[in-house]
């Protein structure tokens, strides 16, 4: 069965993340968008943080999955579009194929290479399914194109990648979201807020595969920018904001350092750190009254003995 690829957004050329890129590394307190997390090795090193014993939000996540599967396929109801938002290796969605039936499979990621090759061996299997993948990054806007059937959706947004994103990103995200349902719904996965030590645990692990998971950022910064960090300059930092209510990774440099790219360049200083990633940990208050902000009417709700993870179906 052939394909239809919808090819990367032409907007995303590698041009197009410069300024954004260069005005986060100008600041005075710099920061990268942890979008940029996930070139095609920073992926595979993200899927290998999945396996991690320490990365509690994945196998927590799948436990609920599995010992709630019919109860979410009666809560979304069967047929439609599955978009999966983040697909990465599309396995979260796969493994919802056979309750949930959808009709067609729309695959949206950043990194669009990785996608293509996941979706080329689902199709094969899933015959049935119309198979379609766009590079996009919903980070900044989610519009799902005209050529995509106007049916019910059911956006599927596991994984807590909603806590990436400030409050007020994830409230328009959620809101485009819930625009463009057409009478499905949002099937989703929250990270909770849970003791400290796991949560260092979960993002400091002894293997050092998150260390080199953030510290990858720099070389994917260097291949769109042209600049030239040096990841042995830099080391992985963890901490925990409780104001905030989130994990902030940072990279720290380990000496006095100048990068540059074309056209400009970045002095740091010995212990200047890097912002890279905020991973925002909800209540089930909180995130409920996010999605009643974004316009949701109701919620069904699926958590883990120790509550650490909630799955959730907003419609
Ligand atoms: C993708 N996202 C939900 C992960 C998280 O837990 O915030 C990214 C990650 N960063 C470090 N480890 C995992």
């Amino acid at each position: 069965m052939q394909i239809p690829i919808t090819p990367r957004d032409i907007a995303i050329t590698p041009n197009h993340f410069v300024p954004e890129i260069e005005k986060g590394l100008l600041a005075p307190f710099a920061s990268i968008s942890p979008k940029f997390l996930y070139d095609p090795l920073g992926s595979h090193l993200f899927t290998a943080i999945t396996l991690l014993p320490e990365y509690y939000p994945t196998s927590t996540e799948k436990n609920i999955f599995t010992q709630y599967r019919d109860e979410i396929a009666s809560a979304t109801g069967i047929g439609g579009t599955l978009i999966d938002l983040g697909a990465g290796n599309c396995q979260k969605a796969e493994s919802f194929f056979s309750s949930l039936k959808p009709s067609s499979y729309l695959a949206i990621d950043f990194s669009v290479e990785y996608l293509q090759d996941a979706l080329k061996k689902l199709a094969g299997k899933y015959p049935q399914i119309l198979m379609q993948c766009i590079g996009m990054d919903f980070s900044k806007q989610l519009i799902i194109p005209d050529s995509i059937a106007a049916t019910k959706r059911i956006f599927f947004y596991p994984g807590s990648s909603i806590g990436n994103f400030l409050s007020t990103e994830a409230l328009q995200l959620l809101s485009q979201i819930q625009k463009q349902a057409n009478n499905g719904g949002l099937l989703i996965g929250v990270d909770l807020m849970k003791e400290d030590s796991v949560l260092i645990a979960a993002y400091d692990d002894p293997l050092k595969v998150t260390a080199a998971f953030n510290l990858n950022i720099l070389r994917s910064i260097n291949s769109y920018l042209g600049s030239n960090f040096r990841v042995d300059q830099f080391r992985h930092i963890v901490k925990v904001n409780h104001a905030e209510k989130r994990v902030e990774l940072y990279l720290e440099a380990l000496e006095d350092l100048t990068v540059t790219w074309p056209g400009n360049s970045r002095v740091f200083k010995k212990g200047e750190l890097i912002h890279t990633e905020n991973s925002h940990k909800y209540t089930i208050q909180s995130i409920q009254q996010l999605l009643k902000d974004a316009g949701f009417a109701s919620t069904q709700i699926w958590t883990d003995p120790k509550d650490y993870f909630a799955v959730i179906y907003a419609q």
